[in-house]
């Protein structure tokens, strides 16, 4: 099914995040081509093609589905049809690079997993952070011990959106800033305790449509370690991680998105001082891409699988069922 040695691409959609980091990252990417882009708007999808340098553009999603020669796509729709969307794509053959949150809920997630399982095809989530080089240097640190055992993690993810139309702030569309930004939070304290949560509780600020605006909320983890989880919508940018262990602290600022300058990994173990590790500018997203179609290339399963993605759903949806009971202490769903 797939080229030798490059996989070729479709996506499903002309969203932003497509049309500005991923599909720019594939065309760019090492092991991928660009092959088409579908749009709902067949004059849109052949613009976004010619903008973006795909050669094909096809007015309806299935019919991208249908072209033999697309071995993978990426998802960037609305959340509320990352499921069924992936889930036709599965049954289509294709492999799948969906956008984060993966699904609206866990059983969502197990559903696509399963369909990816049955048509034997790669599935993983975008977030995309995980394939920064200083990220991937913070975890290894991590587990080797150099912080000590970890006692607490702090992550938070804001920016305002102020178009009441945006798919974020649209309760039809799964929006929602827990499932916007507050979930990468949730994935980089699960990911560097190397553990699931077993209990949360947050508090929110709703919209009159329902939607969080901003959500913050604690997780405790065995060993009553703890995360303090914040996402908003409604506030100024900031996207930090702190992580304490017993001997020592390591701070990421820009931890998610790439930016185009240099970044530092701040690493503090006393009585040693300060220091920072610098790293040059990064596509992330590009690293991203690159590790599905190496995954598709060669046969192996994803850094980070359905399974992963299923467990910060879970979590997401214990911090969303402590915020609707104002607050209460719920146990996260093993
Ligand atoms: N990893 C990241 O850095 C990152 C950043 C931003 C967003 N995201 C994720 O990417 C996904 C898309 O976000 P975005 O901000 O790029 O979205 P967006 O610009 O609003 O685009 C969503 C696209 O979905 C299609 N669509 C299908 N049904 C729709 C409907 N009922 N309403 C609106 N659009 C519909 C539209 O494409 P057509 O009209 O062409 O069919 C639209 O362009 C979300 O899951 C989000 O969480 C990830």
């Amino acid at each position: 099914m797939t080229t030798p040695d490059r996989v070729r691409w479709g996506v499903l959609s002309t969203a932003r995040i497509g049309r500005k980091a991923v599909a720019p990252a594939i065309a760019r990417s090492s092991n991928g081509t660009l092959l088409a882009i579908a749009s709902r708007d067949a004059g849109l999808a052949v613009a976004t093609a010619a903008e973006l340098g795909a050669p094909r553009a096809y007015g309806s999603y299935d019919d991208l589905l249908a072209d033999p020669d697309v071995d993978a796509v990426y998802v960037p729709l609305p959340n509320s049809q990352h499921a069924a969307w992936t889930i036709r794509a599965a049954e289509a053959g294709k492999h799948v690079l969906c956008e984060k949150p993966l699904a609206m809920s866990s059983a969502e997630c197990d559903a696509m997993r399963a369909a990816a399982g049955a048509h034997g095809v790669v599935l993983m989530e975008a977030f995309m952070y995980r394939f920064h080089p200083r990220f991937e240097q913070l975890l290894a640190r991590v587990q080797a011990g150099e912080l000590g055992a970890l006692r607490y993690v702090q992550a938070s993810f804001s920016f305002t959106v102020s178009d009441p139309a945006d798919i974020r702030l649209r309760r039809d569309l799964g929006g929602g800033s827990l499932m916007d930004v507050g979930c990468y939070a949730v994935n980089v304290a699960r990911t560097l305790m190397g553990a699931e949560p077993v209990e949360a509780q947050a508090l929110a600020r709703w919209t009159p449509g329902g939607v969080d605006e901003q959500l913050a909320g604690t997780l405790r983890f065995d060993g009553d370690r703890v995360a303090q989880v914040t996402g908003s919508l409604a506030a100024a940018r900031s996207e930090d991680v702190l992580v304490v262990g017993e001997l020592g602290t390591a701070r990421l600022r820009h931890a998610f998105v790439p930016v185009p300058g240099p970044v530092g990994l701040e690493l503090h173990r006393p009585p040693a001082p300060p220091e920072v590790i610098g790293f040059e500018p990064v596509d992330s997203y590009q690293r991203m891409v690159e590790h599905v179609a190496a995954c598709v290339l060669e046969g192996r399963r994803p850094r980070y699988d359905a399974v992963e993605a299923a467990a910060n759903l879970r979590t997401i949806e214990a911090l969303y069922g402590s915020a609707r009971a104002g607050g209460r202490v719920v146990a996260v769903a093993v």
